[in-house]
């Protein structure tokens, strides 16, 4: 688990000037995928894997970046910043840099240390916690403070804009704004949301399939395009809908024919996906977790069949995670094609259900998986390393 007081060290020891440090968290999502940028729901939880960012004033007009986890540094001209991401973990700080930048704020030069524990790749939004943490600790230098919801766009844009990824607002959302023992039911069209809390009798356990996952990789932007064409057919009957948000089954049965069957099936998902993240949530807050079990089971097959953003193994994590005593509900989480697997599962079962999925995913697959069992954290904020 992180260590802000070992960050601290090995920045004061690098750049010889006292960090100040923030942290933002990784996250899973409960259910709502591929919602997010069709203005629907999602209901995510953050994490305790996070990335840490230190972060000193300098003065020789250099912005100079050290990852910890690359062993790396970058060093830059604050007055001459790049235009366009170079395909390395750096664009993610910079890009946050450039958003800040475009915003009007002129950004002084600054040595910056970071160092994360969210697995890379795994679906769990390493990128979001490193966006939110860099975007925390240079507004603090700046000297300007911003809303979580804000931040979180600031930050979503980072991505989109600089970085070149075309995700939605989840990820960043949560890091940001994330609440200990808490999902978030965000609703992704006005960023208003509730906090559900999780009973302290469940555990997250999430299982790593060890399938790489990638949002800028191709299947997520053509799933994006398929449900944003559905989308388009609907509209050119029914003009008020501007997002599958505003879409209905009804609309599917009416319009369905006029889409590619792909289209058809990806918009399937997402409406139906938003009716249960939303039936998810109030499940969650009375409490009914074989109701909470059930719709993450149908958002399961749904993501597989109609969505196809599944993958054998992840489908293989959810199947044999079925019968192991203590399972309430298993999924797929995040952006899909790879990455893990999110379990409620009863807190006293937790350890003997990881070591079962463990051994039995290993025996089918072939890959010893890393299972890890979690609790909804907070989201970003300054850590205080005052000794
Ligand atoms: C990735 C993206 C999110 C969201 C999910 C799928 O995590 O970054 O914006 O679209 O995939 O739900």
């Amino acid at each position: 688990m992180h260590d802000p007081a070992a960050l601290r060290s090995s920045h004061l020891a690098r750049f010889q000037a006292e960090p100040e440090i923030f942290v933002a968290p990784g996250r899973v999502n409960l259910i709502g995928e591929h919602t997010d940028y069709a203005e629907g729901f999602v209901m995510p939880a953050a994490i305790e894997f996070a990335t840490l960012a230190g972060i000193s004033p300098r003065s020789d007009g250099k912005i100079v970046i050290y990852s910890e986890n690359y062993s790396q540094e970058c060093v830059f001209d604050a007055a001459a910043l790049p235009e366009a991401a170079s395909h390395h973990w750096s664009d993610y700080p910079l890009g946050v840099v450039a958003i800040l930048a475009g915003e009007g704020h002129s950004i002084p030069a600054f040595s910056l240390s970071l160092w994360g524990d969210v697995p890379l790749g795994s679906g769990l939004s390493s990128s979001a916690a490193l966006e939110v943490a860099t975007a925390l600790a240079v507004t603090s230098l700046v000297g300007v403070s911003y809303p979580g919801p804000v931040l979180a766009r600031l930050c979503q844009r980072a991505e989109n804009e600089f970085v070149g990824a075309n995700c939605g607002i989840m990820d960043q959302f949560i890091s940001a704004n994330g609440a200990k023992d808490h999902a978030l039911l965000l609703d992704c069209r006005d960023l208003s949301f509730k906090l559900a809390p999780i009973p302290e009798s469940v555990a997250l356990v999430i299982a790593n399939t060890m399938v790489k996952h990638a949002v800028s990789g191709g299947e997520y932007t053509s799933r994006r395009a398929e449900v944003e064409a559905a989308c388009a057919v609907i509209a050119s009957h029914r003009p008020e809908v501007r997002f599958l948000r505003d879409a209905t089954p009804e609309d599917l049965e009416r319009w369905g024919s006029e889409m590619s069957p792909n289209s058809l099936k990806r918009a399937r998902h997402v409406i139906t996906e938003n009716l249960r993240t939303v039936a998810a949530a109030a499940a969650l807050i009375r409490h009914d977790l074989p109701e909470l079990g059930r719709l993450m089971a149908e958002a399961h097959r749904s993501y597989s069949q109609d969505f196809e953003a599944s993958c054998v193994e992840a489908d293989m994590m959810v199947e044999l995670a079925q019968d192991i005593p203590g399972l309430i509900g298993a999924r797929l989480t995040g952006g899909g094609f790879g990455g893990c697997t999110v379990n409620l599962v009863a807190v006293e079962h937790a350890p003997a259900f990881a070591e079962t999925l463990a051994e039995r995913y290993a025996a089918k697959i072939g890959i010893k998986p890393q299972i890890h069992i979690c609790h909804a954290s907070g989201g970003a904020h300054r850590v205080n390393t005052s000794i």
